[in-house]
């Protein structure tokens, strides 16, 4: 047992350890810069009319990363695991069936408060294309990330490969965007729209963002790129437009390697090593108990030893 586990841990260090890993903030990317506290930063995005700031930041890389490379945005004071934020969707919406965009009436409530386009004071109007229900509706889905980022042209980011295969096939239908963060109306816009193709399945970013993360930081897969990356220093140009700054969270940007252990993570290993050298040196104590006879003989397998049997031959009397 000891040996076994040490045998599963000594490795997942060293592959843990072999993860490289490059992180860069950019809350001060462009105009940005000039906003000293968060709420300056809030308030400059407010002003911006949904289109942020926009500039560069280097990613230095020292050592050489091999393929495949992840590249990660990452938030903090986030909580998407919030009870309110989580419940705030509809998956029958999202996989098309049952309830439709135009299903009003018995579709209302689900996705409070970010139903209809308009937000928390959101109104329906009767008036409005399919009386305004958004779709896809709710706040996880309004609130969709929209900060965007690019590397030089010799790297290849692949975005179309960063869902996960199951939530593409399975967890949404390939509707079209309605009355969904238009740019017709930035005041109600939480987020981005579709903005990688017309269906939903096109939008992986989006499905990404759609699975809840369970921490309060956390990051969340913006692009796989394909290619050995020697050391240098990356330029990303970053378009900040996501507003995090009116609970003080931050934007960073990570570049980032995995192993076979699935990423930077020494815990697992040095648990599966205290285990192992913990129960070595039981293992041992008990052998060294045994020879020197202090421990009490008894046969082998006798099963009125166990609790419960006893138990029960109490209860037959
Ligand atoms: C609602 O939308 C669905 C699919 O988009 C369509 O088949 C259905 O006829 C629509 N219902 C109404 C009442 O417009
Ligand atoms: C989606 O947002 C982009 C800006 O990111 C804008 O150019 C586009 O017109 C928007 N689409 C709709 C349907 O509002
Ligand atoms: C981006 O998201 C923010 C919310 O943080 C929103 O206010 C802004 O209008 C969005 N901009 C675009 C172009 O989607
Ligand atoms: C989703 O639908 C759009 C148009 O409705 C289409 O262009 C696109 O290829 C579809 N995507 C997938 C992944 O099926
Ligand atoms: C990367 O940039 C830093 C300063 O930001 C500089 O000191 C360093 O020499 C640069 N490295 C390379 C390989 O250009």
């Amino acid at each position: 047992m000891g040996i076994l586990l040490l045998a599963l841990g000594i490795p997942i260090l060293v592959g843990s350890h072999g993860v490289k890993e490059f992180t860069v903030n950019y809350d001060n990317v462009g105009a940005l810069g000039n906003q000293r506290t968060f709420e300056d930063k809030n308030t400059f995005m407010f002003s911006q009319n949904g289109n942020g700031a926009s500039g560069t930041v280097t990613i230095p890389v020292t050592s050489t990363m091999k393929q495949p490379v992840y590249l990660y945005y990452q938030l903090s004071k986030y909580y998407q695991n919030h009870k309110r934020y989580v419940r705030s969707r509809d998956d029958k919406q999202l996989a098309g069936v049952g309830k439709q965009a135009n299903d009003t009436a018995s579709n209302r409530g689900i996705c409070n408060p970010e139903e209809f386009l308009g937000g928390p004071d959101g109104h329906f109007e009767a008036n409005a294309p399919n009386g305004n229900i958004a779709r896809p509706c709710g706040l996880i889905a309004w609130s969709n990330f929209n900060d965007t980022f690019s590397l030089p042209p010799q790297y290849n980011v692949r975005e179309d490969e960063i869902a996960w295969e199951y939530d593409i096939e399975h967890l949404y239908a390939n509707f079209t965007e309605e009355n969904y963060n238009p740019s017709t109306a930035p005041q109600y816009r939480g987020g981005g729209n579709f903005s990688q193709g017309p269906g939903m399945r096109d939008n992986q970013h989006l499905i990404v963002w759609l699975r809840p993360s369970a921490h309060r930081t956390f990051r969340k897969l913006y692009g796989v790129i394909h290619q050995d990356i020697s050391p240098g220093n990356i330029t990303v140009t970053v378009n900040s437009r996501y507003n995090t700054y009116g609970f003080g969270g931050q934007k960073a940007i990570v570049l980032a390697t995995t192993s076979w252990v699935g990423g930077k993570n020494d815990f697992l290993g040095i648990m599966y090593i205290i285990f192992g050298v913990l129960a070595l040196v039981v293992a041992l104590g008990f052998l060294l108990t045994y020879q020197m006879g202090l421990m009490k003989r008894r046969r082998f397998g006798d099963p009125s030893y166990l609790s419960w049997n006893r138990h029960a031959n109490l209860m037959a009397r």
